[in-house]
């Protein structure tokens, strides 16, 4: 579906009634990247996901880095007519949901943070990014789904599953170019968000593949020091998408997250 929000359109998924959990993609996926959740969920849920600014269906705008992202998901929870939703974002999402619970906490029923990290980018990093921009301008979407495929899974994925790796490739490479060059800003330029982990006083799920090579398990086990209560879940034989490289043990996780958040 798509859905406009100063005057930019949002493409978004909306299936199921419940506990609204609104999903944030990674990067250079789309709001695909949540099909095996989307209305697949084991408790009531209202499982939301959307193409984050100048991804799948949603227009580019206004380069905003990670605040504007988290801006564009609570204008969606606006025309959706929800106050508050459990906020979930893998990895670039993850980095949205922080920028989302420091601009718009009130609407935070519950945080989810998948395969991400709070760390902002090294200077390293910083220098990658400005080339990956180059190449994506130069050689397309392909080039960037070309050097970030094998990173993206884990090992048993590359092994076993050949055919999600195929389908995450072409996901990727579909990716829009602007869409690709605004978002390494928004992750070259996102601010540490270490600090804002002791803020965070909803109850929080954090999931991380045991084979995720970009967000490790130690970035993980980090984000679950610094938040008090929090849960963390580490997926075995998942890389960096462990939603969709897991589906149903990270189902059953969120699911047993969300009927506990019922339960309170
Ligand atoms: C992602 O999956 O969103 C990216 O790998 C995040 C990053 O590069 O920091």
């Amino acid at each position: 579906m798509i859905t406009f929000t100063n005057g930019r359109a949002i493409g978004y998924d909306d299936v199921g009634s419940g506990v609204p959990v609104l999903f944030l993609h990674g990067f250079p996926h789309s709001r695909a990247l949540w099909a095996p959740q989307l209305g697949a969920l084991a408790t009531p849920a209202r499982t939301i996901c959307m193409d984050l600014r100048g991804f799948g269906e949603s227009a580019p705008g206004e380069p905003g880095g990670v605040d504007g992202y988290a801006d564009d998901a609570a204008a969606l929870l606006d025309v959706l007519g929800v106050e508050r939703a459990v906020i979930a974002g893998l990895s670039m999402g993850g980095y949205a949901t922080f920028a989302f619970w420091r601009r718009h906490r009130a609407r935070v029923r519950a945080l989810v943070l998948c395969d991400t990290k709070a760390t902002a980018d090294t200077e390293a990093a910083r220098e990658a990014r400005l080339k990956m921009q180059a190449l994506v301008t130069e050689r397309g979407s392909m080039a960037v789904a070309n050097e970030m495929i094998t990173g993206m899974v884990g090992r048993t994925t590359r092994e076993k599953n050949p055919e999600l790796v195929d389908e995450l490739h072409r996901m990727m490479s579909l990716a829009p170019v602007q869409g690709i060059v605004d978002a390494l800003d928004a992750l070259r330029m996102r601010p540490d968000s270490t600090p804002t982990l002791a803020t965070i006083d909803v109850p929080t799920l954090i999931c991380v593949g045991d084979e995720d090579v970009l967000t490790p398990v130690k970035e993980a086990r980090a984000m679950h020091l610094g938040i008090a209560g929090s849960r963390l879940e580490v997926i075995a034989g998942a890389g960096h998408v462990s939603n969709i490289e897991r589906p149903a043990t990270f189902n059953h996780v969120l699911s047993e997250f969300l009927v506990s958040l019922t339960a309170q």
